[in-house]
């Protein structure tokens, strides 16, 4: 079905939120496929409540140095369940897949070694599986993007549906979200919203929604300062809070 991307600045709250996202719509009777596709931090399967992480998807193409290749039209290249036209979530091999209750969890690849070379085919796959992907219609894919703006650059949205903003109480934070919905609206994304974060009190919320509306960024919900979802961070844990429920419900009613 739809295919969301979570964005914003670094700490900004991307990966709790793609977790609570997760757990509010399964709680909907969606599947859900989380993609993790931030290169750097390892932490997703636990925010998720899983005990390991899956194989980093990267290995199926054999590792960093061949994604070019192997989405290149070179037809020596061994084929791949990632290179197929379409792939179904049941096509990922076990091991590239850690599934609980209807939540399965899928890592594009981490940078491991120093001196290892860029990112970009990191990137590159990002992109390649999403614009792949083939969701049933009781599916859902939520993109735990890296931090920053570097992922438009290199096309990774160019095939999802929705991009969500989380923008938290600062002024960089306010000024990359804006940078965010320029960038989506740009790609064609026309599903653009701000989702607050860590605010830490009601006022703090109101300015930060009418700064936002003042830029033309649609809010589509507002997660405040919630000290269940920072202990779970803090202690590397599934996130889950019962006082945050009700504001998901809204962000999720918007959204589908
Ligand atoms: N609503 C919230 N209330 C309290 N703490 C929060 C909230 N949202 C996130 N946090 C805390 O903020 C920190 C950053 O959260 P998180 O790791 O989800 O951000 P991120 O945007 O994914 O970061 P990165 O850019 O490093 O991937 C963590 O300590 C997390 O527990
Ligand atoms: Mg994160």
């Amino acid at each position: 079905m739809k295919k969301i991307a979570v964005c914003g600045k670094g700490g900004s709250g991307k990966s709790s939120l793609v977790a609570l996202l997760a757990n509010g719509l399964r709680e909907r009777g969606y599947r859900v496929l989380v993609v993790d596709s931030d290169e750097s931090n390892p932490g997703l399967y636990r925010l998720l409540g899983f005990d390991k992480r899956p194989e980093p998807l990267l290995e199926l193409v054999g590792g960093k140095k061949k994604v070019f290749e192997a989405f290149s039209e070179n037809p020596d290249f061994p084929r791949s369940v990632l290179t197929q036209e379409e792939i179904q979530v049941a096509d990922i091999p076990g091991g590239y897949i850690v599934e609980r209750d209807g939540i399965g969890l899928v890592c594009i690849g981490k940078i491991l070694q120093s001196l290892e070379g860029c990112a970009c085919p990191m990137g590159a796959l990002s992109r390649e599986f999403l614009k792949r992907l083939s969701l049933q219609e009781d599916e859902v894919a939520l993109v735990d993007m890296e931090a920053g703006i570097e992922h438009f650059g290199r096309g990774v949205e160019t095939s999802v549906d929705s991009v969500l903003a989380v923008t938290e109480p600062s002024f960089d934070s306010l000024e990359l979200a804006e940078k965010i919905s320029t960038l989506a609206t740009e790609v064609g994304i026309e599903s653009v919203w701000a989702i607050l974060n860590k605010a830490t009190s009601e006022e703090i919320a109101l300015r930060l929604r009418g700064e936002l509306e003042g830029k033309g960024i649609a809010v589509i919900g507002s997660i405040g300062y919630e000290p269940e979802i920072f202990q779970a961070g803090l202690e590397g844990r599934a996130v889950c809070s019962d006082k945050v429920e009700g504001d998901i419900e809204s962000i999720l009613d918007g959204l589908l």
